[in-house]
């Protein structure tokens, strides 16, 4: 983050626990702020049931060398997500490779170097990526190496099953279990404690200019941002152009060009765009309203930590309408155990009954709340029958409730076209859900949708339409404008653009693949010798959601024989023709393609597609080359190790 390089801000993580007087440091290394969202919740359940002194430490802020001098009586707990390609995530790169590196340069020669840290670890993966849960299965695979002392298991939460709430839940009950008995702790009954106190300011009103409304730090509040824009900064980017890909009625692909011209931001060809959503108007209502806020909205607060260590994840004075609608995660799926947190603050004893229910009973919880969808607001509304739950402290929703975060899109264009203007590809998120009357919307897609049709002057065309704050008065967030950071990626085209190169990307998996093909054509427009460039695209039907249909045909005009497109329409006939039947259909050439050393590139759904498009190589392979299967799925591996074979998925 940004605090690191702060003047007198120790990095010394021995030192920081020692001078606030803590016995428990929760190390996070997050990206889309899950995991961070997970250490700070050990931390309060420590202190609450165990009567631990617990921290919360963002890893890039501290120095690990000393970690052979932890304290004995204290523990150090691991919360690690595992990014992409069995990754690190961004604030964990250098804590990877110090702890995993062969002979670590520990400050003291002690041996084994770690034999007095006791630690926790939980990682947060996905097992339909091939290195699942790496990041925590290697840290821990360290520690132990140099002598630490794990307490209970490594968890493992796995996002492709859709588990890792539960996951979390089941591993750290026996963890805290066995933790107390290491460190004597005694169980208390667990009572809310706040980490953060709530300051009217009744002195301020929202037109007070030092009163946030949605300015992300200090330059923006001026009116005097610049960058470097990043995950703390974002560039309030002009919308230049937004118009709809799709020809139904029923589902929207928007395509937008984002201005950076004004901006110091640059981009390569495969590259993320980070968008900053805001939450639609309705949701930030409901929440105001369950919480009989709503004649406060307006109100400006600061929030204060009451724990040196605590950090209040955005900038005030504020108003409750500010928090609701730029920085909390309002719309996400509820987690179980903040239920029973909030049981406490229950309208009353049947509706106390009744979330204690919810919080201790995992399927029960599923069958009134996750299977439905349903958000923090319109469950504690479900659950109390609409009765306002005015007495829960606000400070348990900044503390419960994870932080807005940015959604990332994968640029579908070539910054060799195009380098201050970047395109992006979305579908818009919309669920019918069995048995709720609402479709359920996401909060990034909608707010792009939302900022097109504004931009557009387009009437609100949608049965659901959603509403959003787009007239900040301070702030750009004018419905022409868009909160944006550049996320650089390893997605990289050959350097040489001889090189054949396979792309597979159905549905908006063809974003970066689009970037691709621009980037080759105006390779070969000016003179250079372009190797072939094969485009695998799949959607429903070519009536209905052909991306970039005729764009296809102008790239074609340039390349020539250089270019070919190969489609794959899933509802066209009887039977579903997928990408990776095509591939099969031509594996010949595929094959020969590879043994050229194409560079193959995979984007869009991770959970199948991804994963089927792999097999299908290895089959491919093994079958062409006449080799086994298993010799097959290992060339493909090789491919991989070697860069020759690139994923950009999600999930
Ligand atoms: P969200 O509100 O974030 O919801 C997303 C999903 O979370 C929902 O579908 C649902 O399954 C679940 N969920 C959310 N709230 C609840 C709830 N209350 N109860 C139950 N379930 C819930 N997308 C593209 O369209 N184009 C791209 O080019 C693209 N590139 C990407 C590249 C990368 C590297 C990554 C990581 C993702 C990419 N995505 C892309 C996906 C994109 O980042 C977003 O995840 C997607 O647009 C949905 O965002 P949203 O805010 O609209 O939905
Ligand atoms: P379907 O929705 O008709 O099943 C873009 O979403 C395209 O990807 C659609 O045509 C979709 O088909 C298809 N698709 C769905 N599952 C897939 C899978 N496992 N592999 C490849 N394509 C898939």
């Amino acid at each position: 983050a940004n605090g690191g390089a702060k003047a007198g801000k120790t990095r010394n993580i021995i030192e920081k626990m020692e001078e606030s007087g803590k016995n428990c440091v929760i190390f996070y290394g997050s990206q889309t702020g899950t995991a961070e969202d997970y250490a700070s919740r050990l931390a309060k359940e420590g202190k609450s049931r165990f009567g631990l002194e617990t921290m919360v430490a963002d890893l890039e802020e501290y120095d690990y060398d000393n970690l052979d001098t932890f304290p004995e009586d204290k523990v150090a707990m691991f919360v690690l997500a595992t990014y992409g390609e069995g990754e690190p995530t961004d604030n964990a790169v250098d804590f990877y490779e110090f702890i995993t590196s062969e002979d670590p340069s520990f400050s003291n020669s002690n041996d084994p170097p770690l034999g007095n840290l006791t630690y926790v670890a939980f990682g947060l993966g996905n097992n339909t990526y091939e290195h699942y849960n790496s990041m925590v299965r290697n840290v821990d695979k360290a520690l132990e190496k140099f002598g630490a002392h794990r307490v209970g298991e490594a968890g493992e939460g796995d996002d492709g099953a859709g588990t890792m709430e539960e996951d979390f839940l089941a591993w750290k009950d026996p963890m805290w279990a066995a933790l107390a008995e290491k460190m004597n702790l005694e169980e208390r009954e667990a009572v809310y404690e706040p980490i953060f106190a709530i300051v009217d300011r009744d002195n301020l009103t929202k037109d007070s200019p030092e009163v946030y409304l949605g300015e992300p730090n200090k330059m923006h509040l001026e009116g005097s941002a610049r960058g470097p824009f990043n995950a703390h900064n974002p560039y309030i980017a002009p919308i230049a152009e937004s118009k709809e890909l799709f020809n139904v009625k029923d589902r929207n692909c928007l395509h937008l060009e984002v201005d950076i011209s004004a901006s110091n931001l640059s981009y390569q060809t495969g590259d993320h765009i980070a968008v900053w959503p805001t939450n639609p108007g309705q949701e930030v209502d409901e929440m105001l309203s369950i919480l009989d806020l709503k004649d406060k909205r307006d109100a400006v607060i600061s929030v204060k930590a009451l724990e040196p260590t605590a950090k209040v994840p955005f900038p005030t004075p504020t108003t409750y309408d500010a928090i609701i609608r730029y920085h909390l995660e309002i719309c996400a799926p509820v987690s179980r155990q903040f239920l029973g947190t909030l049981a406490a603050f229950a309208p009353d004893e049947s509706v106390k009954a009744e979330m204690v229910k919810l919080g201790s009973d995992k399927d029960y919880f599923h069958d009134k709340i996750s299977k439905n969808h349903y958000n923090i607001a319109r469950t504690l509304s479900v659950v109390s029958g609409g009765k306002k739950w005015d007495s829960i402290p606000f400070s348990a929703f900044i503390e419960g409730l994870n932080k807005l975060q940015p959604r990332y899109y994968s640029i579908s264009s070539s910054s060799l076209v195009q380098p201050k203007k970047i395109s992006v590809t979305a579908v818009v998120e919309s669920q019918l859900i069995p048995g709720r009357s609402d479709p359920f919307k996401g909060v990034a897609t909608n707010y792009l949708l939302a900022l097109k049709q504004k931009q557009n002057g387009d009437p609100n065309p949608e049965a659901f339409g959603l509403t959003y704050e787009l007239t900040g008065p301070r702030n750009k967030y004018d419905g022409v404008h868009v909160p944006v950071h550049v996320r650089h990626s390893n997605f990289k085209l050959p350097s040489d653009p001889s090189k054949p190169i396979i792309l597979i990307g159905p549905g908006t998996g063809v974003a970066p693949m689009r970037g691709f093909v621009q980037e080759r054509a105006k390779q070969a427009e000016s003179g250079e010798n372009v190797g072939k460039t094969i485009l695998f695209f799949g959607c429903r039907k070519r009536s209905e959601d052909f991306l970039y249909e005729s764009e296809w045909e102008e790239y074609k005009k340039v390349l020539g024989d250089k270019f070919e497109l190969v489609t794959a329409f899933s509802r066209e006939g009887a039977k579903k023709v997928y990408v990776q039947h095509r591939l099969k259909e031509k594996a010949k050439e595929i094959n020969e393609l590879l043994q050229q050393k194409a560079y193959i590139y995979v984007c869009g759904d991770a959970a199948n597609m991804a994963r089927e498009v792999n097999t299908v190589l290895g089959q491919i392979i093994a079958k062409e080359r006449d080799v086994p299967e298993s010799k097959g799925e290992e060339i493909v591996k090789n491919m991989r190790a070697a860069n020759q074979y690139q994923e950009d998925v999600w999930s």
